[in-house]
C-alpha cells in the first residue's frame, strides 16, 4: 500500500497571544515549495478564529486541542466540536495525555470526543501513548493496544482521524523516542488499525509525538510507518517548525 501523505501538526498547549499569530504567517510564508506535507496548527482556542484569518487560503490548517462530547449545553468553561468548526477549525486533537492526567480523561470519553468532532465535520487527532512507568514495565504495547481499541470510534477512515503516538514519558522532556522506538510503535499501531479496519485502518496516519525538533525529525521520518509528527514546544517557533515539515518532504 502506498505511504499515507504526510501531516505536521503543532499543538501550541496554553501558550501564545494575538502576537504569536505572527508564527502563523511566517509559516505560511516559509512553506514556498513544500506541498507534498499536510500542516494543521493548533492555537489556544482564544486565536481560533484570528489564526485561521491569517492561515486564509494556504495549505496551514487550524485545529483545535480539545472539544466536548456535546454539542452544546451546561458545560462551563468547555467548547463544542461544532465550535470549533465555526471558529474556522478542520481538527481537532482528542486525549492529549496532558489532558488524560490534567481532566482524568479515559479512554471512553476520548472516544466519545472523537465521534463529537466527526459530528461536527472534523478530524481528530487521537493521542495515545505510555508511560515511563508503564514502558519500564514492559507494557507499552499492551497500553496503546487498551487505548486504540477502546478510545477508535467505529467507522474510521484515513479522512476522519489519525493517530499521534506519544509516549508520555517524551513529551516535553527533550528525550525523544529513537527513531526505531517510535517505529515499533507504529508498526504495531498500523497492524492493529489495518486489522480492525482493513485498508481504511492502514491508510490512517500515525503521527510520532514526544521532543521532536528540527535535528531529530528526520530520522523520524525515515521510518515507514512514521507519517508525520505532532509537535509541541518546537511548533511555536516557526523557523523549527517549517524545518520539521521539511524533513517529511519528499
Ligand atoms: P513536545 O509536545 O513536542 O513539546 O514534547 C508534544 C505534544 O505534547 O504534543
Amino acid at each position: 500500500m502506498a505511504r499515507p501523505r504526510p501531516l505536521v501538526a503543532g499543538n501550541w498547549k496554553m501558550n501564545g497571544s494575538k502576537v504569536s499569530l505572527i508564527e502563523v504567517e511566517s509559516v505560511k510564508h516559509g512553506l514556498s515549495d513544500i506541498t507534498d506535507v499536510d500542516i494543521v496548527i493548533c492555537p489556544p482556542a482564544t486565536l481560533l478564529s484570528r489564526a485561521t484569518v491569517v492561515a486564509g487560503s494556504s495549505p496551514v490548517r487550524i485545529g483545535g486541542q480539545d472539544c466536548h462530547p456535546r454539542s452544546s449545553g451546561a458545560h462551563t468553561g468547555d467548547l463544542a466540536a461544532e465550535m470549533l468548526a465555526d471558529a474556522g477549525a478542520t481538527f481537532v486533537i482528542v486525549g492529549h495525555s496532558e489532558r488524560r492526567a490534567d481532566h482524568r480523561e479515559d479512554d471512553l470519553t476520548v472516544r466519545a470526543k472523537a465521534e463529537a468532532a466527526w459530528r461536527a465535520g472534523l478530524t481528530a487527532i487521537l493521542c495515545v501513548g505510555e508511560t515511563e512507568s508503564q514502558r519500564r514495565g514492559g507494557e507499552t504495547l499492551a497500553v496503546i493496544d487498551r487505548q486504540l481499541a477502546n478510545s477508535v470510534p467505529d467507522g474510521t477512515a484515513p479522512g476522519n482521524l489519525v493517530i499521534a503516538y506519544e509516549p508520555v514519558w517524551a513529551i516535553g522532556t527533550g528525550l525523544t523516542a529513537t527513531p526505531e522506538i517510535a517505529e515499533e510503535a507504529h508498526a504495531h499501531l498500523r497492524s492493529l488499525m489495518a486489522g480492525h479496519w482493513g485498508d481504511a485502518g492502514a491508510a490512517v496516519r500515525v503521527l510520532y509525538g514526544g521532543s521532536v525538533t528540527p535535528e531529530n525529525s528526520a530520522g523520524l521520518a525515515a521510518m515507514p510507518n512514521v507519517d508525520g509528527g505532532l509537535v509541541g514546544g518546537a511548533s511555536f517557533d516557526a523557523g523549527k517548525f517549517l524545518g520539521i515539515i521539511s524533513s517529511f518532504a519528499a
